[in-house]
């Protein structure tokens, strides 16, 4: 298979007050199945592997069991972090898979062209995120509040998903980070961490991800705009 996807979808949703925002109606469907739908109409993507916890496993399989695509979707457990939930992913999609495209159950806005974007940077470079200027200035701060360093804004990016690698690439960077995996905010510093060379390609400003009360709001605004453009 060329390209499988991950979904992490088995996080608990703390900063959102532990709302499980993955199945939190959002224009009038879960986060998730907006997700589902940008990776079936994308046509790139040959499986797909949703990653559930066991608070909402039984939910995201009744509706991954609903949407109507050709595309195989299977679920499959998570872990306490992140990384361990993308690397159950990983396994369950298994080593005939060239490329691994991961994308958040928590980032709805995606879109099918972000994702043929995302598989077609890959080809060129075998490890690449999705990623946006800063908009903001961006300080480095001690634990005590003072500013330590303000670095250039020009050399900063915002990094999405999409990221997408080829699999033997993640696999020996799960190989090498051993323990310090849980530490990994995204599989894109596993790849850095090994000595890949990862490359970013144009994201998308509102592929926001879901996180607090406010990104819900500013997400069902323009899911609602998009809708009637
Ligand atoms: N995720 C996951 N397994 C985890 C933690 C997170 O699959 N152990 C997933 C989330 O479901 C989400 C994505 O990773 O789709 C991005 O994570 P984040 O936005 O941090 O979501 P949560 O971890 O749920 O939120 P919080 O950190 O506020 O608890
Ligand atoms: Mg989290």
């Amino acid at each position: 298979m060329k390209v499988g996807a991950i979904v992490p979808a088995a996080g608990r949703g703390e900063r959102l007050g532990g709302r499980d925002k993955v199945l939190a109606p959002l224009g009038g469907r879960p986060a998730l199945a907006w997700v589902l739908d940008a990776l079936v109409r994308s046509e790139v993507v040959e499986a797909i592997v949703v990653v559930a916890s066991e608070a909402n496993r039984t939910a995201i399989e009744s509706l991954c069991r609903s949407l109507p695509t050709t595309v195989p979707v299977a679920v499959t457990r998570g872990g306490a972090e992140r990384a361990l939930s993308v690397r159950a992913g990983a396994e369950t999609l298994g080593a005939a898979t060239k490329f691994v495209l991961v994308h958040d159950a928590a980032r709805p806005l995606v879109t099918p062209e972000l994702i043929r974007r995302a598989v077609d940077a890959v080809q060129r470079h075998g490890a690449v995120v999705a990623a946006v200027p800063v908009v903001d200035t961006i300080k480095q701060v001690a634990l005590d509040g003072r500013v330590v360093t303000t670095p250039d804004r020009r050399s900063l990016v915002a990094v999405q998903t999409p990221q997408v690698f080829r699999f033997d690439w993640l696999w020996e960077a799960y190989r090498r980070a051993g323990a310090s995996l849980v530490t990994a905010t995204d599989e894109a510093m596993l790849l850095e961490r090994a000595g890949f060379p990862v490359y970013v390609f144009p994201g998308d400003p509102e592929n926001l991800k879901i996180t607090t009360p406010l990104d819900l709001a500013v997400a069902e605004f323009l899911l609602a705009r998009r809708r009637s453009a």
